[in-house]
């Protein structure tokens, strides 16, 4: 049906549609803004997109309904900025159903049951700069999908079953900075010249999914990338220059996976690391310089890691601005060599709760410098080996920062 026709159409229902509130057009459950333009529909049964809103509306939300498709009324709201059309029951977007939105910045489309996308689906978007398809069914993602939408900025596709990405699938995407690929099926890590299309790639999230391993070279050239996060990804090792080229990294999520070894070779490319997240692996010990090379460390997060024993002294050389350490939930870590921490000017926050502590070395730590400390749920023998942290916690007032320590024996 022709833009004319459809609009005539819309003329004879008007009678039909009478108004009974005084708001022309406004289907039950929705607020129609006629000053704001903005239509924002509430939880409800909606099942095709009204065909009688105001045509100069901005913002139209229609979220938690029953929406099946975008139907062609779609093209009547060309003056568009946002839409949110999530948690409906949509299961294709019909190719070109946006060709007249040039004025588009936000799609969500999250949360609905969509199972492809194609090249010609976006066609027409040029101004957009956040999509979200997050939490749909989309298998594949195929040759130039998302090539129409320069201007795009975020990209959610998280939460889908994509398992094959072609290499030109995001070819285009010039301003691209965070893409979400996380919680997919996807087994190898996305192709070197997909990422070679993504210039100002800044965040990537790719948790969730099965790799095993990183190739070398992977990330090579993501030059601009400041954030990765791998997290749950299936990993059992990491080749040693998995991680090179990352060269502006500051926050990197290697958490949940199946490593056996801190991956100490890959991580020495990564100077500018900051924040590092690596719990939930399976290695027994922080050996030695294990994260050598990472001199702007702050933010070390060993949680969680079942198999973790043995803490070896000289495990943080090299990493002298640790501010805050969380090594907890390790069920089985009762060794922390002495002077593992010394001179550490900034390292101001510990936490050692529940893990299998018997006694803590007085010289492990600068410990009267820590602003937070807590060692809580271990079960220490109070001998007199530990006086000292006695001494020190009723020195702090064991105060809400200071967890309090209960002792295993002689209780
Ligand atoms: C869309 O993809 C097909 C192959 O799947 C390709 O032949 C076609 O040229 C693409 N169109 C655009 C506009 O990129
Ligand atoms: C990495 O792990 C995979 C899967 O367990 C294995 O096949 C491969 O040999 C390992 N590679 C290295 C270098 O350890
Ligand atoms: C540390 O890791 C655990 C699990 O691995 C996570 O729940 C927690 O949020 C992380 N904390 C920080 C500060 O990254
Ligand atoms: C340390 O990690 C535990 C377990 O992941 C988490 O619950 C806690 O909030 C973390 N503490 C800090 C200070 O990051
Ligand atoms: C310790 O803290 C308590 C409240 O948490 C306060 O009442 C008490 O005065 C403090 N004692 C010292 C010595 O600072």
């Amino acid at each position: 049906m022709s833009p004319s026709s459809l609009l005539s159409l819309v003329v004879l229902l008007l009678p039909l549609l009478a108004p009974t509130n005084g708001l022309a057009n406004c289907p039950n459950g929705c607020e129609c803004d006629d000053e704001t333009l903005k239509v924002n529909c509430g939880v409800g049964a909606l099942d095709v997109l009204p065909i009688a809103l105001n045509p100069s509306i901005q913002r139209l939300v229609i979220k938690n309904n029953k929406l099946k498709t975008i139907d062609s009324s779609m093209q009547f709201y060309s003056q568009l900025t946002f839409l949110d059309l999530s948690y409906n029951d949509m299961v294709t977007i019909p190719e070109r159903s946006f060709l007249y939105h040039a004025k588009l910045l936000e799609l969500h489309l999250n949360h609905n049951k969509i199972g492809q996308v194609t090249n010609k689906t976006f066609m027409g978007l040029s101004t957009i700069t956040v999509l979200n398809l997050r939490g749909n069914l989309i298998a594949e993602l195929d040759y130039r999908t998302f090539s129409p939408m320069v201007k795009l900025v975020e990209l959610n596709l998280g939460q889908n079953r994509i398992s094959h990405i072609d290499p030109h699938a995001l070819d285009g995407l010039q301003d691209l900075s965070i893409l979400y690929l996380d919680d997919n099926t996807l087994t190898t890590v996305p192709a070197e010249i997909t990422f070679q299309a993504l210039p100002s790639l800044a965040e990537l999230y790719l948790g969730t999914n099965s790799f095993m391993t990183i190739p070398g070279g992977a990330f090579k050239d993501l030059k601009t990338l400041t954030r990765l996060d791998l997290r749950g990804a299936g990993l059992h090792n990491i080749s040693a220059d998995a991680l090179a080229g990352l060269e502006r990294i500051r926050s990197l999520d290697l958490s949940d996976n199946s490593l056996q070894a801190v991956p100490t070779a890959a991580l020495q490319h990564l100077a500018r690391l900051e924040q590092l997240s690596l719990g939930q692996n399976v290695f027994e010990v922080i050996g030695t310089g294990a994260f050598a090379g990472l001199r702007e460390l702050r933010q070390l997060n060993i949680t969680g890691a079942p198999r973790l024993r043995r803490v070896e002294s000289g495990a943080f050389t090299d990493n002298a601005n640790l501010e805050h350490l969380n090594l907890s939930a390790n069920k089985q870590l009762n060794e922390l060599h002495a002077n593992t921490f010394g001179g550490f000017p900034h390292l101001s926050s510990v936490v050692l709760k529940e893990n299998q502590l018997s006694s803590l070395p007085e010289t492990l730590f600068p410990w009267s410098d820590l602003q937070t400390l807590d060692v809580s749920d271990n079960p220490f023998v109070c001998d007199c080996q530990l006086m000292w942290l006695r001494n020190l916690l009723i020195s702090k007032n064991a105060s809400n920062q200071y967890a309090p320590v209960i002792c295993a024996y002689p209780g």
